[in-house]
């Protein structure tokens, strides 16, 4: 039904006969002539019928919006004066011979060109909404990035196998969406958090190399990069270790940043352990573009007559940090007021600050709330260390450790984004040396930082029982622009050291044999050393396509509160079906209304 597609159109065209259908886009009555703009997939051109083939012109003039139609016209080029450098097909249009109405639209609820339509309603209307240049950009840049991993990963010997959907449990921390069974009834799968322990098995069988892009799906809170379900890039190798996989991986990003948007990566890519990222930036997944960094002042703060910073300072898991702010001295009492009720969030109790007017001036130079608390010294020493000049300012953070980290670690991405403070377009990082456990203070026991499979960096169990808050993982995360894009491990394949590390997280042996029997049991058969990462092909394709949230990379996504506004899913079953399911409804279902 087309001979080209719109944009495809250009001057070397000029005088064949062509044929194009697609979407009217545009429609202009001009003096006497009508313009359409076509468009399809590949771009706009414009047609144009002049009253001399007066039933084509009649068809012409009733067409509107989003109607589907089919053309036949010649290309010519575009009188003097109408070329427009903008479009790619703007020097050429079509004289429309015929158009056929394929079919017609009622008025669509979303303009192609309007930019403010409500989510709610985009989403209802996704069919229209992926009309969009933007979203078809979108989608194609998805597709694009897809095959540049397939073809990576296939030059270097990885297989592309499935793993069920239909599963058991996989801890990644969230909550799990569970699936009734008829068969078993009172019995559920769960929808996978991750391939991870099928990946494992996979080692187990000697498949080596393993890639995957899947589904995973998790019940948790949602956010601008979180969906509840969404797709990793899943990958798997035997007899690797880190330094293999973590640079095999920087090669697969630089390639991929290379040939799909011609930008050349910084290489290698930064290391960094987890404790240096949380002293320096307050968090583990930092954007290096930003330029301002945590410094310590704990050890300054010990002594001081002020409570709020001599408390911590003096704590063991407490910390006094300041946040220095190059030219910060302009911000008014109002910003500083705004700036300490967002960081409230994070548990914040406070934001003392410093201003630096004049450092040769010594205390008269500053200017503070605080300073009266300060002994001339402790000030001297505090602008010494952040290298304050003049016009700058200091703030400070006082609390608990996480809580001080949260606070600043953001408000330091707020100063950054605010302040126009970013340096460069893309900053990639590896982030090394985590934790195995963190404290759970809440449950009162110590849970996974990445999941139960990640090997520790040591071999002594009786070293990680004896002080599992000390014990390093070997995992790494990819973290870019200050989002993590991608995490992974060396696995543990030792089925003594995967039963310990269970029972440090207080998952007793039955209830270990009940969960990941298949696993304990797996290890006990010749399990060669593993390991692997996932990426968030959805953060990456959001990151690479300049988006602010990973709705705008999905095809079809969900909304905040996880339903899905075209299909009105999640919806009511049957009673029929729920009573073949063994399911009985504790409180009836309130349709899903956003
Ligand atoms: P992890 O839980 O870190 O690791 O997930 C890997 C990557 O998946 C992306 N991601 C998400 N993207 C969108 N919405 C979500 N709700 C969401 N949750 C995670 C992130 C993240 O970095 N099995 C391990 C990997 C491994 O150890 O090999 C895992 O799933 O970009
Ligand atoms: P106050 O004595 O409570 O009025 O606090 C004096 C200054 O210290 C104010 O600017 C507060 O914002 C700040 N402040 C209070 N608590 C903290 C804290 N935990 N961390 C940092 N600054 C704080």
């Amino acid at each position: 039904m087309r001979s080209h597609y719109c944009g495809e159109l250009n001057s070397s065209h000029i005088d064949q006969e062509i044929e194009l259908s697609g979407w009217v886009h545009r429609r202009r009555d001009h003096g006497g002539v009508i313009f359409i703009d076509l468009r399809d997939r590949e771009g706009i051109a414009q047609i144009v019928f002049d009253p001399d083939r007066a039933e084509s012109f009649a068809i012409a003039d009733a067409v509107r919006h989003e109607f589907v139609i089919k053309i036949t016209g010649k290309v010519r080029s575009r009188p003097e004066g109408t070329i427009n450098p903008e479009m790619p097909t703007g020097e050429i249009e079509i004289l429309g011979y015929t158009i056929e109405i394929l079919n017609k639209s009622k008025t669509p609820p979303i303009q192609m060109d309007d930019e403010h339509v409500h989510d709610d309603i985009k989403l209802k209307y996704r069919y229209i909404d992926l009309r969009r240049p933007f979203m078809q950009h979108n989608l194609r840049l998805r597709s694009q990035i897809a095959k540049e991993m397939r073809d990576f990963l296939d030059e270097r010997g990885f297989l592309d196998i499935e793993t069920p959907m239909l599963t058991k449990a996989t801890p990644e921390g969230a909550r799990d969406y569970l699936v009734p069974s008829r068969t078993h009834p009172g019995n559920f799968f769960a929808l996978p958090q991750s391939p991870q322990l099928f990946k494992q098995l996979l080692m187990m069988s000697g498949m080596d190399r393993y890639y995957q892009i899947v589904r995973c799906f998790r019940d948790e809170d949602l956010r601008a990069d979180r969906q509840p379900e969404f797709t990793q890039l899943d990958i798997e190798t035997s007899f690797m270790n880190e330094e293999d996989i973590t640079g095999m991986m920087e090669e697969m990003l630089i390639t991929l940043f290379r040939n799909v948007l011609n930008i050349e990566l910084p290489s290698p890519f930064p290391r960094m352990t987890y404790a240096e990222a949380m002293e320096r930036y307050g968090s583990d997944r930092p954007d290096l573009r930003n330029p301002l960094e945590l410094i310590d002042v704990s050890d300054l703060m010990k002594e001081v007559e002020f409570k709020v910073f001599s408390g911590p300072a003096n704590m063991e898991d407490g910390r006094v940090a300041t946040l220095h702010v190059p030219g910060g001295s302009s911000l008014s009492r109002k910003q500083i007021d705004d700036y300490t009720n967002y960081i409230a969030q994070f548990g914040a109790r406070g934001l003392a600050y410093i201003k630096v007017n004049d450092v040769a001036a010594g205390t008269e130079g500053l200017q503070s709330p605080i300073l009266k608390f300060l002994p001339d010294n402790v000030a001297a020493s505090i602008v010494e260390r952040t290298q304050a000049k003049d016009g700058d300012l200091i703030f400070f953070g006082a609390d608990k450790t996480k809580v001080v980290n949260d606070a600043l670690g953001a408000l330091r991405n707020k100063l950054g984004q605010d302040l126009e403070l970013l340096n460069g377009d893309w900053a990639p990082m590896w982030i090394v040396d985590f934790p195995m456990f963190e404290y759970n203070e809440d449950e009162k026991r110590w849970d996974s930082l990445h999941h139960p499979f990640t090997a520790p960096n040591t071999t002594d169990i009786e070293a990680i029982k004896e002080n599992p808050g000390k014990t390093l993982s070997r995992a790494y995360d990819l973290v870019l622009n200050g989002t993590e894009l991608g995490g992974g491990s060396i696995r543990i394949h030792d089925a003594e050291m995967q039963s310990a590390v269970l029972e440090l997280l207080g998952i007793g042996e039955e209830e270990a044999q009940e969960k990941f029997g298949f696993l304990l049991d797996a290890l006990t058969y010749g399990c060669p050393p593993h390991g692997g990462i996932a990426f968030g092909l959805d953060r990456t394709v959001m990151l690479m396509a300049g988006c602010e949230s990973i709705r705008d990379v999905i095809a079809f996504p969900k909304t905040q509160s996880a339903s899905c506004l075209l299909t009105s899913a999640p919806s009511a079953a049957g009673s029929r079906q729920l009573r073949e399911l063994g399911i009985k409804l504790a409180k009836q279902n309130k349709p899903v209304a956003e």
